[in-house]
């Protein structure tokens, strides 16, 4: 198996058996050996520094209605709420002053906040705080729109295939979505200039390694400038309510193996990371990830973002806390920095 890591790291492809071979050979002594090699690798590209995004979760509204998430708008047992252009920007004022220079927009598609509206944000955010980088993560939208908010400033856009599977895609979505569209999204987002982030739940229901191989085919082929994976874990509300959670170990392997595929990737260990571990974070880190996204959102709407059940944001978890992750990180011989953190091109 470690001539297939091997083979990872120098860049060469992997067939789709391969990869199914690779994910089936999963061990604790494998794991080592890949966590191993892809903090060498990340440590080549990014040295020990570790970048954070303050998380701004402006909207819960959304349109859709995806089996697993808890913002779907079958949903009636949750509390709708939608963050004000002003207090928007008073969120990135504080998390600035807390050391943020990446602010993450994140929300359902919701259709009060209209493409001009999103522009006109982004543009005051830019205009208070020109050093810092504005992220969108605000789903599928015509080129046209992602056009619009990219010439308003937006530096980054995130957006999750969830499962690169066409036939999965369909087990986790209604028929209106449709992973054609899903993936094209990807590429206007990519071809307009963005620095372009997708990525796919881990342990979703139904998922096989050979749809997990899909999504490592697709990732190769998209070159995205950031992945975030992270455990599926069950939402209360939704269909999914009684689906097992996706496993510790197997979401590690694959920040592993996203590691050594995309060396200079933006890699975040993420909050569903976080939820399902406490140590998730620093197990993310020491598998390769490079980014943490702490929740700037203001405390009195953070639970009702409530995309699964027992959501970790407060604790360490909040953007408040920046101390306490920075001690975290240093015991695992990483430092939190104040930096955009762009993606630095091989
Ligand atoms: N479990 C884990 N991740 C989820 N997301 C949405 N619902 C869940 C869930 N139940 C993830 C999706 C989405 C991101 C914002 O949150 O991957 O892209």
């Amino acid at each position: 198996m470690k001539a297939l890591i091997d083979q990872l790291e120098h860049r060469h492809e992997m067939s789709r058996e391969e990869w199914i071979t690779l994910l089936q050979a999963r061990s604790p002594e494998l794991e080592q050996e890949l966590f191993s090699r892809a903090r060498a690798v990340r440590r080549r590209y990014y040295g020990d520094r570790v970048f954070i995004r303050g998380l701004i979760e402006f909207t819960n509204h959304c349109k859709n209605d995806c089996y697993y998430c808890g913002l779907r708008r079958s949903n009636l047992h949750l509390q709708r709420y939608r963050l004000s252009r002003q207090e928007i920007l008073a969120c990135c004022r504080e998390g600035y002053d807390l050391g943020y220079r990446t602010f993450v927009l994140q929300g359902g598609e919701d259709p009060a906040w209209t493409p001009d509206k999103i522009a006109d944000l982004v543009a005051a955010i830019k205009a208070a705080h020109p050093d810092c980088a504005v992220t969108l993560s605000v789903g599928e939208q015509p080129r046209a729109v992602y056009q619009l908010w990219f010439d308003a400033g937006a530096d980054r856009y995130l957006l999750r295939q969830e499962t690169a599977d066409n036939a999965h895609y369909h087990q986790l979505h209604p028929p209106e979505l449709s992973p054609e569209n899903r993936k094209h999204c990807l590429w206007d987002l990519k071809a307009i200039g963005y620095q372009v982030g997708c990525g796919f739940m881990v342990g979703s229901p139904g998922q096989t390694e050979a749809q997990l191989a899909e999504d490592m085919l697709f990732i190769r082929q998209l070159e995205p400038d950031m992945v975030g994976i992270g455990p599926f874990l069950p939402q209360h509300d939704t269909p999914f309510r009684d689906k097992p959670a996706g496993d510790l170990h197997l979401t590690l392997f694959l920040l592993g193996l996203l590691r050594l595929m995309l060396p200079n990737v933006l890699l975040p260990a993420t909050t569903a990371l976080a939820t399902l571990d406490p140590k998730g974070r620093e197990l993310g880190i020491l598998a390769g990830a490079n980014v943490c996204m702490p929740n700037l959102s203001p405390p009195g709407v953070r639970d009702k973002y409530a995309l699964y059940d027992n959501k970790a944001c407060t604790g360490d978890e909040a953007a408040q806390s920046r101390r306490s992750l920075e001690r975290r990180m240093q015991a695992i011989g990483c430092q939190v920095v104040v930096d955009r953190g762009d993606h630095i091109s091989l």
